[in-house]
């Protein structure tokens, strides 16, 4: 559907059928010729927020999917990395292209770790959490990080209401609500469940100091408001 390489958009159908891991491991092969895939340049611009806020020595990618944030890791920290996925598709990928990750599938609402990172990060996978799930997952990744570990993902702010941005995400919401009403198992994604307030609540809540940044390179809405931020939230 999206070159010669992505998937067909039967393939998709199908894969939105089935549930949110079955359907990743469905996906895995073609997986990186779709938009789905963190782009490069969002990957380039959080390395270069990250850069300086360190020293970063072990780090965790939550979600890692085909290891798209492995390779931010991998700039930014001089030790050892992980990526932790439930797709075991997903996860055969991330290992191909990052052989010397240690990889960990595992449900990211309940994070297998206690304490041993300085960093974790995520891209591309809240949208798969609904806001009664988030509490977990934010504390798993609290449990996971040293004192002084930072959690950093990078999230589109709400585009305002004439933007047409706005109606897409509105309408991709609306189909999944639908979709998710008559047919099982879910699939959960959504795009309008992770306003900044909610997830700087939500983390204030698991623990963090919660501090976010402007990624200049994506631009801002007309009324000025940073397209995308990077929420920094620190485990004091
Ligand atoms: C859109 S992909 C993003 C992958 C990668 N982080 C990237 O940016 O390209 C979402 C990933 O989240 C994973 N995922 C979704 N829900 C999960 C959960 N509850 N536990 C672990 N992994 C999950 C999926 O298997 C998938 O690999």
């Amino acid at each position: 559907m999206f070159s010669a390489h992505g998937p067909s958009l039967r393939e998709l159908c199908v894969q939105a059928m089935t549930s949110v891991e079955r359907g990743y491991d469905l996906l895995a092969p073609t997986f990186d010729h779709t938009p789905f895939r963190t782009p490069q340049r969002m990957l380039t611009a959080t390395t270069e927020a990250l850069t300086g806020l360190g020293p970063f020595h072990t780090a965790l990618d939550v979600c890692t999917g085909t290891g798209a944030g492995l390779s931010v890791l991998s700039a930014v920290c001089d030790g050892p990395i992980t990526g932790v996925d439930f797709s075991t598709g997903m996860l055969a990928r991330a290992h191909s292209a990052h052989p010397a990750a240690t990889l960990v599938r595992a449900d990211a609402r309940a994070l297998p770790f206690n304490g041993g990172f300085d960093l974790a990060v995520s891209f591309g996978a809240l949208g798969h959490f609904l806001p009664a799930e988030r509490p977990a997952l934010f504390e798993g990744v609290h449990r996971a990080l040293n004192p002084g570990g930072l959690f950093a993902f990078a999230i589109g702010t709400p585009p305002p209401i004439l933007h047409p941005a706005h109606w897409v995400m509105l309408g991709f919401d609306t189909v999944m609500r639908v979709r998710n009403a008559v047919w099982r198992p879910p699939f959960v994604m959504y795009y309008r469940t992770t306003p900044p307030r909610a997830l700087r609540d939500d983390l204030a809540a698991a623990g963090f100091a919660v501090d976010t940044k402007p990624l200049p390179s994506f631009g801002s809405y007309p009324d000025g408001t940073p397209r995308c931020l990077l929420i920094l939230a620190r485990k004091s």
